[in-house]
């Protein structure tokens, strides 16, 4: 993987996000549970009044179910709050902080290895695989991957493939750049390859199948 052009890359073209102006791991969970079912552009905006209104965990924590629902109504699946809700009571309980710790992140209520392979390679630049859509199409493309990764095995295996190649990158850039580079070039219709920064060596491109990737068959 060619890493070095990928970080590059990332570091002169992406979007100034307004949670990547923070490697609060607080604040890098809620965006990282706000962004599991919506849109960035619609992140945004709830992002931001979220943050003010609750700019802590204690801060949250001392909220309820019923206020909640209603700052973030408009975002959709509610569930995810829920549970965001009940974490910051026990985070809030055992009086330790944000955890730290992979395990302990990864037991937080809401949250999966995704959310937690984000959490501790963006806000605590640790090196764990954060596999989600973007970066599933990335590295799909880039290594020729012919298989289903919506079943859990083949998933597995692309998540073990992921944490070695970011056990030797800038974990923090590294994740974000693939999820960048997966929003704005690696797109799932029309790819901007000649402009790809991972081109070169991407076997998708030589073969000219990056759109028929990653493989999508009925279930
Ligand atoms: N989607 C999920 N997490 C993201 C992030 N950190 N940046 C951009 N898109 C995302």
């Amino acid at each position: 993987m060619d890493i070095k052009k990928l970080e590059a890359w990332y570091e002169s073209n992406h979007r100034k996000l307004l949670f990547r102006e923070t490697s609060d791991p607080y604040k890098i969970w809620v965006s990282e549970i706000m962004l599991q079912q919506t849109q960035v552009e619609t992140v945004l905006p709830f992002f931001k009044s979220f943050i003010k209104k609750y700019p802590t965990v204690e801060r949250l924590a001392k909220t309820d179910q019923e206020t909640l629902k209603k700052d973030v109504e408009g975002l959709g699946y509610y569930r995810r709050f829920k549970y965001m809700l009940l974490a910051a009571k026990q985070i809030v309980d055992k009086n330790s902080g944000f955890p730290s710790k992979y395990q302990d992140v990864l037991a937080l209520p809401g949250v999966g290895k995704y959310t937690a392979g984000a959490i501790m390679s963006i806000a605590y630049n640790e090196p764990y695989s954060a596999l989600d859509g973007n970066v599933i199409r990335v590295l799909s493309r880039y290594l020729n991957l012919n298989d289903d990764f919506r079943v859990e095995k083949n998933k597995k295996n692309l998540d073990q493939i992921n944490q070695e190649i970011i056990e030797s990158a800038r974990p923090r850039i590294y994740t974000q750049s693939l999820m960048e580079l997966g929003a704005l070039i690696c797109r799932p219709k029309n790819p901007k390859c000649e402009i790809c920064p991972l081109n070169e060596h991407c076997i998708a491109y030589e073969l000219n199948i990056q759109e028929t990737l990653p493989v999508m068959a009925k279930l």
